[in-house]
């Protein structure tokens, strides 16, 4: 049976490639972006699922600006909490299951990685308790709902790491990069692969399955955004790599606070899904084709 899915968010790293590999797979997305599902009304947005009445909605859409965060709050917390929680209960009032995306960012990475999916939650930042608050919303409204966490996701569109480094590599610029913050680079393109190869299961589990709850989705493998900036080069640029200096997150000052080390456990996602992700290099080296392939 073909699962209809509607999706909230189109023009995001996962929300693209949501909608990149939906062909593949036996589903019908109908995917929302701002115009006709703006987060910041989470009325309207509920309205949106009683209206389309999918077997599943997944909330690819969020405030992802975590520096602006901190200043925009309110804003932060409607759309990454008070919104999902009200789409996921109007998802179990027309008996559809929902999944959220969040963070590892819910972590205070304060020595306790890698973290499983039940270790106590310490948000450093607004947006990650507004991400943890978001959790606990959809968990609350809707007893089939999956919540994601993942990390560094990133892609060959939108805003993310690796475009960011090849960007100033190529202005000339001398780098310097963080290398006392360490975490799972995640390739938007994976995750979306895991939510719709999982979709089928999904909309056909009752509610109590252990396919609901919460679970870490990340690629394999480990390393500071120093050391993924220089595999980035490495794979892209070759012998013409620039040098990367080290920086500490003492020396470079931002509005948020991040965890040095949120790394998540994947044990779970082996254990119930029986998903193995690939290491983070490979994941890389597919995202830098993509790149060259666009250039
Ligand atoms: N990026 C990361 O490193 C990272 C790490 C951990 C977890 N996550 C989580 O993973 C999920 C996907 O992230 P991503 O990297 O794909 O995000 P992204 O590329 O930053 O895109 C954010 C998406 O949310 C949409 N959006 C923002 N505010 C909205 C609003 N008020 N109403 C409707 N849409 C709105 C944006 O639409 P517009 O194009 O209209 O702005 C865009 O489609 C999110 O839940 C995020 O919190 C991301």
């Amino acid at each position: 049976m073909t699962v209809q899915i509607l999706q909230f968010g189109t023009t995001g790293q996962l929300g693209v490639e949501l909608l990149r590999q939906a062909p593949r797979h036996d589903v019908a997305v109908t995917g929302l972006g701002r115009a006709d599902g703006d987060l910041a009304d989470p009325a309207a947005a509920a309205q949106r699922v009683r209206a389309a009445r999918p077997d599943l909605v997944v909330i690819a859409a969020a405030y992802t600006a975590v520096d602006l965060a901190e200043t925009e709050r309110d804003l932060a917390r409607t759309v990454n909490a008070l919104t999902p929680g009200a789409i996921a209960g109007a998802a179990a009032e027309v008996g559809a299951a929902v999944v959220n995306i969040s963070t590892d960012y819910v972590f205070d990475g304060d020595g306790g990685a890698p973290y499983a999916e039940d270790a106590p939650p310490n948000p450093l930042n607004v947006y990650g308790a507004t991400k943890l608050e978001g959790e606990r919303a959809v968990a609350a409204g809707n007893p089939r709902a999956l919540n994601i966490r993942t990390s560094w996701v990133v892609s060959a569109h939108g805003k993310n790491f690796i475009k960011t480094m090849l960007r100033v590599a190529a202005a000339g610029n001398p780098l310097k990069v963080v290398d006392d913050q360490s975490g799972r680079p995640t390739s938007a393109a994976d995750l979306a692969g895991f939510i719709l190869d999982l979709a089928p299961r999904l909309a056909a589990a009752k509610a109590g399955d252990p396919l609901f709850g919460t679970v870490h989705y990340a690629n394999d493998g480990e390393v500071t955004w120093r050391g993924f900036a220089q595999a980035i080069f490495a794979e892209a640029l070759g012998d013409k790599a620039p040098d990367v200096a080290a920086t500490t997150t003492a020396d470079y000052v931002t509005p948020a606070r991040r965890p040095l080390r949120a790394t998540m456990d994947l044990s779970r996602l082996q254990r119930v899904y029986g998903v193995t992700p690939r290491p983070w290099p490979a994941a890389l080296r597919e995202i830098l084709a993509e790149l060259q392939a666009q250039a």
